[in-house]
């Protein structure tokens, strides 16, 4: 790799802030440098890009303009303004933090990237980005962006899917932060790395710290950075049952145990969890769909006449997990109780007011178009 000297950092400095300060984005959360903008912010943006959050943003802060309102929000509003922006996780630590802000440390925040990590989900990344853009902390914040710079810039060749490579670029980019403008400086490599130094289809030949960069003198910008693959998001065939009775459709909120806790959906049924444990091959959908009966008429006490909705499975893709959910339906002529199953009856029309993970709003969708068209007077 390459190393720079003393004078070599004071000319990257300066050439990369002019250009900030000329061509930098106008962002909604760049406007002062009030740590909880900055905080809610850098959650936003940790997992999704910037043209997303713009509008999350704006409507989160509307709804929760101080720490303090996000601190005494009820979860069904929390979980309102984050649908649709995955990784939900983040929207129930972002209060827990928001509480420990409030209450352990009575409103003041902590100004160092050391103190802010004792906060609920705020890891290495947001910690630093917080503590040099709302407190002027010389520190270097390290995400996908910075490794993808920094390795073309210095030719690094660590494989940054490896958890220790995070504290070798930190020290690597430590003394290269600007000392009077650490907020700026860390702000202005992520606007290259989302501008001229792209993951794909990057400008280098126009990038403002091109004479910087020696990937690029050595033709080789595309070899970084050096990352090996990440496993692939293991299979996992679901069955939603969409049980409609004169009161409405029932939905269950998922548990605190459960990945997209807090969220409403159908039904929805694991289809290795219906199989018989000494089975070695997997059983077909009628006998899925009779498991599924008997397993709603003796467990739940809602008998139920289960038939595929059909259309190909709804798909969607978890970091870890790829869903296939099969449709099935059932219409009751009564709306029996539900005292042996963990759900509510809700109307048609008021499905929409509740917190809806992606995943149902698609299972929805295709409910609509295979011969239920507005099925819950969304349209
Ligand atoms: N990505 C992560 N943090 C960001 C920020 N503050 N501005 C632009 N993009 C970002």
């Amino acid at each position: 790799m390459e190393h720079w000297s003393a004078t070599t950092i004071k000319a990257f400095r300066k050439t990369l802030l002019a250009w900030y300060d000329r061509e930098g984005r106008d962002l909604p959360w760049r406007r002062d440098q009030d740590p909880y903008h900055v905080w809610v912010s850098e959650v936003m943006l940790q997992q999704t890009q910037v043209k997303t959050v713009i509008p999350y943003y704006l409507n989160f802060m509307a709804i929760f303009p101080t720490v303090e309102d996000l601190a005494a929000a009820d979860q069904e509003t929390l979980l309102k303004a984050w649908q649709g922006l995955g990784y939900y996780s983040r929207a129930r630590n972002l209060q827990r933090a928001a509480q420990q802000v409030v209450h352990d440390y009575h409103g003041k925040w902590p100004e160092t990237a050391a103190g802010l990590a004792d906060l609920t989900g705020i890891g290495p990344y947001t910690s630093c980005a917080i503590a040099s853009i709302a407190f002027g902390e010389v520190v270097p914040a390290v995400d996908g962006n910075a490794f993808r710079v920094f390795s073309r810039l210095l030719m690094i060749e660590d494989d940054i899917a490896k958890p220790q490579t995070r504290q070798l670029f930190e020290q690597i980019i430590q003394p290269i932060v600007d000392p009077d403008r650490p907020g700026a400086f860390n702000q202005a490599i992520m606007d290259l790395g989302s501008s001229y130094m792209t993951s794909k289809n990057p400008d280098t030949a126009h990038s403002p710290v091109k004479a910087f960069d020696a990937s690029f003198k050595a033709n080789r910008v595309l070899d970084f950075p050096v990352k090996t693959k990440a496993p692939r998001p293991k299979l996992m065939p679901y069955y939603a049952v969409i049980v409609q009775s004169p009161t409405g459709y029932l939905l269950t909120q998922r548990t605190t145990q459960e990945m997209l806790a807090g969220y409403w959906t159908f039904p929805l049924f694991l289809q290795a969890d219906l199989q018989d444990e000494a089975a070695t091959e997997p059983a077909d959908l009628a006998t899925d769909i009779a498991t599924l009966e008997q397993r709603w008429a003796t467990e739940y006490q809602v008998p139920v006449k289960l038939s595929p909705v059909g259309g190909q499975p709804v798909s969607h893709t978890y970091t870890h997990q790829r869903w296939q959910v099969k449709l099935l339906m059932a219409t009751l002529t009564t709306t029996p109780k539900l005292t042996f199953y963990p759900g509510k009856w809700i109307p048609a029309e008021q499905i929409a007011a509740l917190p809806l993970p992606k995943v149902q709003e698609k299972i929805m969708a295709r409910y609509e178009k295979q011969g239920f068209p507005d099925a819950f007077g969304r349209n």
